[in-house]
């Protein structure tokens, strides 16, 4: 095998030549589709001649200029002509064979349905054709198919023309107008139910709404079609953007590697993000719709009318996508609550990344294979990025930017620095330090120290960049960093963001009678990690007093932080564990606080998890951890179980999201304490009508290992056998137990009917949750975890390398752990680096991982 290669942001060139228009005919059979695809090209740059064009895994038929076949040059991933004239039409006719596409890249059948997912070089599967995002084309595409087996027949655009074949086939023709990348080309024909509904713009355009779902399942449609309005109507108000097609379609596909995509007009979602009802479906399962059809939808704008010029420059819709589906949720919901989940994917996931051999710049400077760059940093913490430019502009400022953003570069493909421009010259503002964060990896620490004296209280914050192996050195970076003081009963003094941008700046707060208790980082305002020593009351007092809820939540995180880590440290010294009252006094504060909003308080009460835990230190001894959090959250449950059963009942009876949130916290926490809480939770159960508390009983049941789950757990497999979304919930709860047999339990339901290695999401809830949140056994000191993983991983290589690559992450991240764990990890990552047949998407990950040291 030869190995695969870099490419890197430095080396952009533009294209030589552009297409603006192609015809696209479909005849779709199973193994043998046959595209038809005649473009209109033109030379971009004097002295081109050769026109190279990227394909993968097509057969070529047929290949002609102006009409006349000509000569060409087949090489690995190309299609090259050489002595094309300035302007020509190309005629390329190729065979594909959908039925054997376990890639799910290109053209792929889910279910007996045809679709497509082309982001990010999957059109290549489908034509030769200059497969980068800064060509884009007029589309016209033709369908035809049996009419019969697929009536529908979905591609971008506008439905121009349809009618019937010979022999019972039949076609239909779009047409859309925008020019587009080639990753938004889609296509879907099958058999589905379809939900229908319009949605009038501000401007009066009435836009047709349809989502297609597998037949039989048009009552789980409802939320999203609900929640694709409420986007349309929130980014008209708040970002004044309006839809530009007639028609919205989304299809709800089984088989899917990602969440969802933005194809113009024709979104292609998984069926997790669209299909829900209550009995089958939880309050997160809903808000997680919404979210993503919201994301979906604001692509159309951040990611479709304007485009990324390459694929560095990902961050450039999915970093402000995300921020503007955060938005969209947090305007909707609980601003403090969405605030809270994202802050949690970053330190949970992110801080990882950018700590691991994976690590890298929200825009990449060198890349091997694309796919494995849709992630947490580039998604996740491009959206802080975003974010922290709307807290250094405000709301208005950062609408004029995207204002000025659009006016600029509508129907155009750009780079983040053209995005920040706009910002910055909208604003006024100076970003030459702030764009910084675009080109530095790795998750920089913000260290304070203070003093008080004579009424005056001094803030020294110093920044510390790590170095990232294959980037230049780091320079300091333009942090937002959002303060309040509070004084001794709790009064909010001061709020402020500060703007530090030195290596190291104090801040004075003159005037002050007494030394105030300081909340740092306020919301999270920049993605950093803090270093303060916090007194134990002063975090009392945060968690009591903070003037936002976000703080009160990550007070309480440190909080209980330290009484887990203070207990490693005891059994490390041979000491007895044990926990301060304090800590208990406070949570018990926080339970009974009866203007908290309860979903907030259900987060305080999940305390931090181990993954969490392990992000805040260099270092980690897993059992120790393990061991010190258990006994953690043990104490607190039963010194307050006598509150948490107070609040249980209160909640119960109650029927909304936020008492099922509370509830199912404190049930949670409560079977931890103690085998008589094992009633509530089977009452809990069998008395259930929703999906969230039925799945709250059995998660607090499984996870404290009572003797009803394994009964529980049996009667909701018969109950849920044929609905494969739940039964993704049932194999993940099986997969995060954490005693010993779980592996051979994993095995044996890797052959259960429920189960496929082919379709993704049932290998995400199986393994893919084994491998991310069950570190007590994937990080067995015997192995043995990583070893399934990799078995796992060495069947899905090539069937399905992209969702393989996904999975492998945590054996990635090997560097924290004691040398026994680390070669376990690395035997394991040394034998997939030996597979002959080793893809790329792995391949850059493992050789990457193995060569940190
Ligand atoms: N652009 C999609 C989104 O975030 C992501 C996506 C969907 C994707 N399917 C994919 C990325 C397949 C790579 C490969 O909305
Ligand atoms: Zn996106």
């Amino acid at each position: 095998m030869t190995e695969p290669t870099a490419k890197h942001l430095d080396d952009y060139r533009v294209s030589d030549f552009l297409i603006s228009d192609i015809e696209l005919r479909f005849e779709l059979a199973p193994a043998a589709t046959r595209v038809t695809a005649i473009s209109q090209i033109q030379r971009q740059q004097t002295g081109a001649t050769e026109l190279v064009l990227d394909g993968e895994q097509l057969e070529l038929e047929r290949v002609a200029v102006d009409g006349r076949d000509v000569a060409y040059r087949l090489e690995p991933g190309k299609l090259i002509i050489a002595d094309v004239p300035e302007r020509f039409s190309l005629e390329l006719v190729t065979l594909i064979d959908p039925a054997a596409n376990s890639s799910l890249e290109g053209l792929y059948m889910s279910d007996g349905a045809y679709c497509t997912q082309c982001e990010a070089e999957g059109f290549r599967r489908i034509t030769y054709f200059l497969d980068r995002p800064d060509v884009l084309a007029r589309y016209k595409v033709r369908i035809e198919a049996p009419k019969a087996e697929f009536p529908f027949l979905l591609s971008n655009g506008n439905k121009v023309d349809a009618g019937e074949l010979e022999g019972g086939r039949h076609f239909v023709s779009w047409e859309d107008p925008f020019p587009k990348p080639s990753y938004l080309f889609a296509l879907v024909a099958g058999d589905f139910d379809l939900l229908q509904d319009s949605f009038i713009t501000r401007s009066g355009r009435n836009v047709a709404l349809q989502v297609f779902v597998d037949k039989g399942n048009l009552h789980k449609a409802h939320h999203a079609m609900a929640s694709l309005k409420k986007s349309m109507a929130w980014d008209e108000s708040r970002f004044g953007l309006e839809y530009d097609l007639d028609i919205y379609m989304i299809v709800a596909v089984d088989f899917f590697n990602m969440g969802a995509m933005e194809n113009k007009g024709l979104n292609i979602f998984n069926t997790k993000y669209v299909l829900a009802d209550t009995a089958s479906a939880t309050d997160e399962d809903y808000h997680g719709i919404e979210s993503v059809v919201g994301h979906e939808y604001f692509h159309n704008w951040t990611g479709n009318r304007v485009t990324c010029r390459d694929w560095f420059q990902l961050s450039l819709k999915e970093g402000l996508t995300v921020f503007r589906d955060q938005e969209f949720s947090s305007d909707l919901g609980s601003r403090a609550v969405n605030r809270i989940h994202a802050i949690k994917v970053i330190k949970n996931q992110q801080f990882a990344e950018d700590a691991g051999p994976m690590a890298h710049p929200i825009r990449p400077q060198s890349v091997i294979e694309m796919n494995n760059f849709y992630t947490v940093t580039v998604y996740n913490k491009g959206a802080e990025v975003i974010r922290m430019l709307h807290t250094l502009l405000g709301e208005a400022g950062f609408q004029a930017g995207m204002k000025l953003y659009f006016e600029r570069h509508d129907g155009q493909a750009v780079t983040c620095d053209d995005f920040v421009a706009a910002m910055e010259d909208a604003s006024g503002i100076d970003l030459r330090q702030f764009r910084r964060w675009y080109s530095q990896a790795g998750t920089p620490v913000v260290t304070v120290s203070d003093s008080f004296d004579n009424g005056c209280y001094r803030l020294k914050l110093s920044q510390q960049q790590p170095r990232i192996k294959g980037l230049s050195d780091p320079l300091p970076l333009h942090i937002p960093f959002d303060v309040e003081l509070l004084g001794e009963g709790g009064q909010s003094l001061i709020n402020r963001v500060l703007d530090l941008t030195g290596e190291e700046q104090v801040f004075e707060f003159p005037n002050l009678a007494q030394r105030p208790v300081p909340s740092l980082l306020q919301n999270f305002s920049a993605p950093v990690k803090l270093k303060y020593d916090f007194s134990t009351e002063q975090l009392v007092t945060l968690m009591r007093h903070a003037g936002s809820e976000v703080a009160r939540w990550e007070a309480s995180v440190e909080l209980f932080s330290r009484a887990i880590w203070g207990n490693v440290s005891k059994l490390a010294a041979g000491d007895a564990m044990g926990v301060d009252s304090r800590v208990a006094d406070a949570l018990r504060a926080v339970l009974l606080d009866p203007q908290l909003d309860r979903e907030l308080v259900a987060e305080v009460l999940a305390l931090p998890s181990i993954n969490s835990l392990i992000e805040q230190v260099e270092t980690v001894e897993l059992d120790a951890l393990l061991a010190a959090r258990r006994f953690v959250v043990e104490e607190l449950a039963s010194e307050l179980a006598d509150e948490l059963q107070a609040r249980y009942r209160e909640q119960s009876v109650l029927d909304d999201a936020p008492a099922r949130a509370l509830k199912n916290a404190c049930l949670a926490l409560l079977c931890q304490a103690s085998a008589e809480a094992e009633s509530l939770a089977l009452a809990q159960y069998h008395g259930s009508n929703n999906m969230t508390d039925t799945l709250g009983a059995l998660k607090a049941v499984m996870a404290a290992e009572l003797e009803c789950a394994e009964p529980l757990m049996a009667d909701f497999e018969r109950k849920w056998n044929a609905t494969p979304l739940v039964m993704d919930k049932w194999f993940t709860l099986h997969a995060m137990a954490e005693d010993d047999a779980v592996l051979t339990r994993i095995d044996a339901l890797s052959q259960h009917p429920a189960f496929s290695l082919s379709n993704p999401n049932r290998v995400r809830s199986l393994i893919g949750s084994f491998a991310a949140g069950n570190p007590a056994q994937f990080h067995r000191p015997d192995g043995r975890g990583y070893e399934l993983l990799t078995g796992y991983l060495i069947k899905l290589n090539s069937a399905n390398p992209q969702l393989a690559a996904r999975i492998v992450t945590p054996l990635i991240q090997f560097a924290k752990f004691d040398a026994v764990r680390q070669e376990k990890m690395k035997a394991c990552l040394g034998q997939l680096l030996a597979m002959p047949d080793l893809s790329r998407d792995l391949f850059e990950k493992v050789s990457k991982a193995l060569a940190t040291d």
